[in-house]
């Protein structure tokens, strides 16, 4: 049930001005954009027209997710690219 639920996360638009996906945004969060600033300079969300308004909350809160399993795993976040 849990996989179906993320598959279907995959496929849905978080950024809905950029039509960006939540798996190109977690794609882009495990290649090191920890961050919502380095998020939007790989992947260019939140520069729609309503300049993150919608979409910061919920990339916010992946961002957060995926930091606490991997704190969880026992693993330490870094990343690849500047985080500002
Ligand atoms: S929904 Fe992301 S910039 Fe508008």
């Amino acid at each position: 049930m849990n996989t179906q639920k993320q598959m279907i996360n995959n496929f849905k638009k978080v950024c809905i001005c950029r039509s960006v996906t939540g798996g190109t945004i977690m794609k882009a969060i495990r290649e090191g954009s920890l961050s919502f600033e380095s998020l939007r300079r790989a992947i260019r969300v939140g520069t729609g027209n309503c300049k993150a308004k919608r979409c910061r909350p919920k990339i916010e809160a992946q961002l957060k997710a995926y930091k606490e399993s991997l704190e969880r795993s026992g693993k330490k976040a870094t990343s690849s690219k500047a985080n500002a």
